[in-house]
């Protein structure tokens, strides 16, 4: 088998990729695929050097947004592209998955300079721009410390997300539907990551474990990925997150975990989605959508 050198993007707090590296490395080379693990900000990478760059645990670009989406715009092969990390890593677009009639967790949005009106009911505060639960947190209906919380975030000039709290997340946690090449690979369950009037949590306060998602949850899943692909071009890999409803509470196709470790055969799904991308890239085969 001929073999070809791709890049996965880490970054520099993350080297070594995700608790699912060794698998996910392992299935690429089965694909004749030899993968550089090369932080996105690493000043001596050569990205125009490899056929394909896959954005994977890119994951402390947070606080410099502007600076990652101009990197991933420098990547000429980046999947998934530049154009969906500049859609993707603000929630905004769960407008778009709303209007295009896909159930989503209701949502108030409240950018800097609108008023905030204290829900009457446990609620969430989020930033539009997140990832990991950061600045997030669930208060009692009427919480006068919400007021702060959105007062912060406005000033350091984000957009927040107020919703109802799922409180059946309690119980059944959330559903992650990974979805590769547009099919379903597998699930995972994610246990509640807020308590209603904790204030916010620590980084990688949960848990995750297998779980089989329902023909519903899966058609859903499968629903979102063809509006977003619709957007664009075809999404090699995404991953649709689904509170108790199912309402569609994130889709994640920038860097989502996707643990790969707890479903066997997932990592050579992964690998033969990203084997086919190449395939297509060089055969000249056009991935955008018209
Ligand atoms: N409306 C909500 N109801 C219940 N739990 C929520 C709600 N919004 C967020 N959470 C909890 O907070 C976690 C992080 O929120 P999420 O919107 O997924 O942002 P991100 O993962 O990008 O930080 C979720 O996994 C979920 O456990
Ligand atoms: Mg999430």
């Amino acid at each position: 088998m001929s073999r070809t050198r791709i890049a996965l993007a880490t970054c520099a707090s993350w080297p070594e990729l995700d608790a699912d590296g060794p698998e996910l490395v392992a299935a690429l080379a089965a694909e004749g695929l030899d993968a550089d693990l090369v932080a996105w900000d690493d000043p001596a990478a050569d990205w125009a050097s490899y056929p394909l760059v896959v954005i994977r645990t890119t994951w402390d670009y947070w606080d410099r947004h502007a600076q990652f989406l101009a990197w991933a715009r420098s990547v000429p092969r980046l999947v998934n592209s530049a154009d969906v990390v500049a859609w993707n890593t603000d929630k905004i677009y769960l407008r778009r998955l709303q209007a295009a009639g896909i159930p989503v967790v209701p949502t108030v949005w409240v950018a800097p300079g609108e008023d905030f009106v204290t829900p009457d009911h446990p609620f969430v505060v989020k930033p539009s721009v997140s990832a990991g639960a950061r600045d997030t947190a669930a208060y009692d209906g009427g919480d006068p410390l919400a007021t702060e919380h959105v007062a912060r975030l406005h000033a350091a000039g984000k957009t927040v997300m107020v919703q109802p709290y799922v409180d059946a997340v309690d119980s059944a946690g959330e559903t992650a539907v990974l979805v590769f090449g547009g099919v379903v690979s597998h699930g995972a369950r994610k246990s509640a990551v807020l308590t209603v009037g904790e204030g916010e949590v620590a980084l990688g306060s949960w848990s995750m474990q297998a779980r089989t998602p329902s023909a519903e949850e899966q058609a859903l899943a499968l629903r979102v990925v063809e509006v977003a692909s619709s957007w664009g071009e075809d999404l090699l890999y995404a991953r649709v997150d689904l509170l108790p409803g199912p309402l569609v509470i994130e889709l994640e196709v920038t860097e989502p975990s996707l643990y790969l470790t707890l479903a066997p055969g997932s990592a050579a799904r992964f690998a033969a989605a990203v084997a086919g991308r190449l395939a297509s890239l060089s055969s000249g085969a056009a991935t955008p959508r018209s």
